[in-house]
């Protein structure tokens, strides 16, 4: 699955709760390299389709979905965040919800869903160079790509930092019934049929349990740059 090859990608994939958003919009910036967050691709998709008011569960008609969803990025005009516009509609905060998470882990085990987003994927690498943030872009789309790393941190990390985010946002919930959920996702991620969540095999694995976010972006620089 090769595309313009001559522009360098840093691919970077792992489960959610291993910081990859966070480290992959400083490290992009760092580089001056372009940013591909596939997460929000298969976000808009699910977000597309429950606006269409369109069953989840009907693949041909998430597939035509996926195809017909148009969906920009957009730098927003103060700086920082980049704004995701889903069919002309500017639905980046709607696309962070617990709804979209799960309508996007939903669609994303169709193979026609994932089919459907590859050429949209490999459109983002373009010069001076695309740091790709993902599940499965140093297996599958960018799997030629000179940098790849795969960050994890442990279950009981990870649910210590969701615990946090949820409740700030003020929900109840428990952290034991939080690191259940936690462990229950990868174990179904990292066995499902199609792009299953694993590192590739020349990926640089980077674990960010009780390390701090310059640190692992250090590490991560190190990986393009040693
Ligand atoms: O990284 P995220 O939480 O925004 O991802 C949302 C969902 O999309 C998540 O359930 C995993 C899935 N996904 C995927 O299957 N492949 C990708 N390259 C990115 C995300």
């Amino acid at each position: 699955m090769s595309h313009a090859t001559s522009v360098p990608v840093l691919t970077i994939d792992g489960p959610s709760g291993s910081g990859k958003g966070t480290v992959s919009a400083l490290v992009a910036a760092h580089l001056g390299w372009r940013l591909l967050d596939s997460g929000a691709l298969y976000r808009a998709v699910g977000y597309a389709a429950g606006m269409a008011g369109l069953d989840l569960s009907d693949m041909d008609a998430m597939a035509r979905c996926a195809q017909a969803t148009k969906i920009q990025f957009k730098a927003d005009t103060d700086g920082g965040l980049t704004r995701v516009m889903v069919n002309g509609h500017d639905a980046t905060d709607e696309l962070r919800t617990e709804t979209a998470g799960a309508a996007a882990s939903a669609i994303a085990s169709m193979p026609a869903v994932r089919e459907a987003l590859v050429a949209l994927q490999l459109g983002f690498r373009k010069a001076p160079g695309l740091v790709a943030d993902g599940r499965d872009m140093g297996t599958v789309i960018f799997a030629d790509a000179p940098f790849k790393v795969f960050l994890t941190a442990s279950a009981s990390e990870r649910a210590k930092r969701r615990y946090k985010q949820l409740k700030e946002k003020g929900l109840s919930v428990t952290l034991a019934g939080l690191q259940r959920e936690i462990e229950a996702r990868d174990s179904r991620d990292a066995s499902r049929a199609v792009a299953p969540l694993k590192p590739a095999e020349d990926a640089v694995l980077v674990d960010t349990t009780g390390t701090g976010i310059e640190d692992v972006v250090a590490k991560v620089l190190a990986v393009v740059r040693p």
